[in-house]
């Protein structure tokens, strides 16, 4: 009785693990064929904005400045979609094992535009995600390692790191370096990353509230405007 019990316990285990790679291939072909039909941002329209800012400002700029002057184009490019600058929006982000602080441009259920970067510097894993990532630097510079490099990556003002999906790596900024980041993707599944560390790690649950609170707020706000 026990043992039979046992044996269509196993058998359904079985089913649903088998079920997970089916599931799998269901998303990727919706990732590739559908959600992109859902993007508003353009990754290489991002990088002209991004490099338009850092050639009019003067060389000696700020991180500030150019963020500023990106922020300004950026809703002039895409009206309604990108949040005002709030100086008390930025929020400490713990993950891969890397601290950095960030502020929400925008965030939907398909896509997400934050400034990210540290004023201390950073390192840590990148993170495995179910999006395409793509990090354009403002100031400062992006170090990016696969597991079988032996030399990085070196990403410097103006040039765009692509994380494709499902690759990982190892990445360092050092003190000061910012960047816009635009991931395109199932972006609900990234949001453990983004902020399981606070049970691990930091319990700064006040943290943890900020940043639910700001980017729900930003989703909820993208599907009244019809914005998957
Ligand atoms: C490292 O691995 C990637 C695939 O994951 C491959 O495309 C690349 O050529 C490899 N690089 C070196 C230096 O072996």
């Amino acid at each position: 009785m026990l043992c039979g019990l046992l044996r269509s316990r196993l058998i359904r285990v079985a089913f649903y693990l088998l079920l997970i790679p089916l599931i799998i291939r269901g998303l990727e072909h919706v990732f590739v064929n559908y959600l992109p039909s859902q993007f508003i941002f353009d990754s290489a329209k991002l990088q002209i904005i991004v490099k338009d800012s850092i050639n009019s400002l003067s060389i000696d700029a700020s991180a500030s400045e150019i963020m500023e002057s990106v922020h300004a184009k950026l809703q002039e490019e895409y009206p309604g979609y990108i949040s005002d600058l709030n100086p008390d929006d930025w929020v400490f982000n713990n993950a891969g094992n890397a601290m950095g602080t960030m502020i929400i441009l925008h965030a939907s259920l398909t896509e997400y535009l934050i400034f990210f970067g540290s004023s201390v510097g950073t390192e840590g894993h990148t993170g495995t995600h179910f999006a395409n990532d793509y990090f354009t630097i403002l100031y400062g510079e992006e170090l990016a390692g696969l597991p079988n490099a032996t030399k990085p990556e070196r990403y410097l003002p103006g040039d765009q790191h692509l994380l494709p999906y499902g690759v990982r790596k190892q990445y360092r900024m050092p003190e000061g370096t910012f960047a816009l980041e635009l991931a395109q993707g199932y972006i609900p599944t990234m949001l453990p990353f983004g902020m399981i560390e606070v049970l691990t790690s930091t319990f700064d649950f006040a943290t943890l509230y900020k940043t639910v609170k700001l980017t729900g707020i930003q989703i909820v706000k993208s599907l009244l405007m019809g914005k998957l």
